[in-house]
């Protein structure tokens, strides 16, 4: 069939100018911040595929298993022309999908979504010489700004896995689902992953597992920081933290200073001072509970059709329905 297509809507100067603006309001602030999509350069995407095979780290087994379990009751219930993928990276997992609707013989395009080009390319390449009968159209771009530019013919089913939803604070998650509602047409289909409300034993490992992948994954949004804006960050001062907030049922990621720091981010003419023991906020990942989650989607203007969990019950895959 056709060679598969690539657009880039995430250029290297669009990202280049979102970087700036985010390093220089994050780190200005108190406390200071990042947003997590600047982890996932070409070294931060391997280190999450490393942690997605980690002892600690369930969900993508548990999400693995869920499809496993259900691939051909999504494929059969919804029987979609278009699949497209937010938040695609390598889309191991969304090949089980591929699968079973190529089973129920109604697929004709896979629409792989990422912010990370390199991770995007290798996704489709591979994808390209696994399935040659299927149109592949890859989107380079950010799920907060591009999904107006999401291709294929209807009837779509949109799958965001992973989780990484819960990478949003509560407001740009209404905000996120409200946007996308209004890209899909009244039928059109959205499987969400979530994972689940559980005790903070089996969470926090997830987040600071004994081989420390996840410590590294959280210090390379610091190398990039230190490559795109000429900055001097000395990762070894810099402690990987992951917290269970009880309260907002989040893991907080944070990067601990253990000595005092000057900091200078050149491109940005930026000289941030850091006290020992400060911490950066680098990411939450919010867990949910079906009620929640549920209300949420029908607030955006979703219709909730089915739920299902892995046998622990550690993680969901919500089917709904656009209204
Ligand atoms: N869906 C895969 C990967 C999850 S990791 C899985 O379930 O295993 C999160 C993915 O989202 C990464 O590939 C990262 O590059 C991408 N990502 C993070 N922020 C993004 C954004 N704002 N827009 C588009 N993709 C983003
Ligand atoms: C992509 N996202 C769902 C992952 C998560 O679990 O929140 C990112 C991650 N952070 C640390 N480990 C994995």
């Amino acid at each position: 069939m056709n060679a598969p297509r690539v657009d880039v809507y995430l250029t290297h100067d669009h990202a280049d100018r979102s970087l700036r603006a985010d390093a220089l309001r994050g780190l200005t602030s108190s406390p200071k911040w990042l947003p997590p999509k600047w982890f996932y350069d070409k070294r931060g995407s391997d280190l999450f595929e490393e942690i997605t095979r980690l002892p600690e780290y369930y969900p993508t087994r548990a999400e693995r298993s869920i499809l496993d379990a259900y691939a051909g009751d999504i494929a059969r219930r919804t029987g979609v022309h278009t699949l497209v993928e937010l938040g695609s990276g390598s889309s191991d997992k969304t090949r089980l999908l591929l699968d079973a609707l190529q089973g129920e013989g109604s697929l004709r395009e896979f629409v792989p979504l990422d912010v990370s080009e390199t991770a995007l390319r290798d996704a489709v390449e591979a994808l390209h010489t696994d399935y040659p009968a299927l149109g592949l159209h890859g989107v380079v771009g950010d799920f907060t700004e591009h999904l107006g530019h999401i291709p294929g013919q209807a009837p779509r089913m949109v799958v965001f896995l992973g989780g990484t939803i819960g990478n949003f604070f509560p407001k740009e998650r209404a905000t996120f689902l409200g946007d996308l509602h209004n890209t899909l047409e009244p039928g059109e289909w959205f499987l969400l992953g979530v994972d689940l409300v559980k005790d903070p034993a089996a969470l926090v490992p997830a987040y600071d597992d004994a081989a420390g992948v996840t410590a590294e994954f959280n210090r390379n949004v610091l190398a990039v920081l230190n490559r795109e804006l000429s900055g001097d960050f000395d990762l070894p001062n810099y402690r990987h933290v992951a917290v269970w907030d009880a309260e907002n049922e989040w893991i907080e990621m944070r990067l601990r200073a253990t000595a005092a720091a000057t900091v200078t981010l050149a491109d940005l003419d930026l000289q941030i001072e850091l006290a020992a023991g400060e911490e950066i906020r680098t990411e939450i990942s919010s867990k949910f509970r079906r009620e929640g989650i549920e209300r949420e989607l029908t607030a955006a203007g979703f219709s909730p059709d089915s739920w299902w969990t892995d046998p622990e019950g550690r993680f969901a895959l919500s089917l709904a329905r656009a209204t």
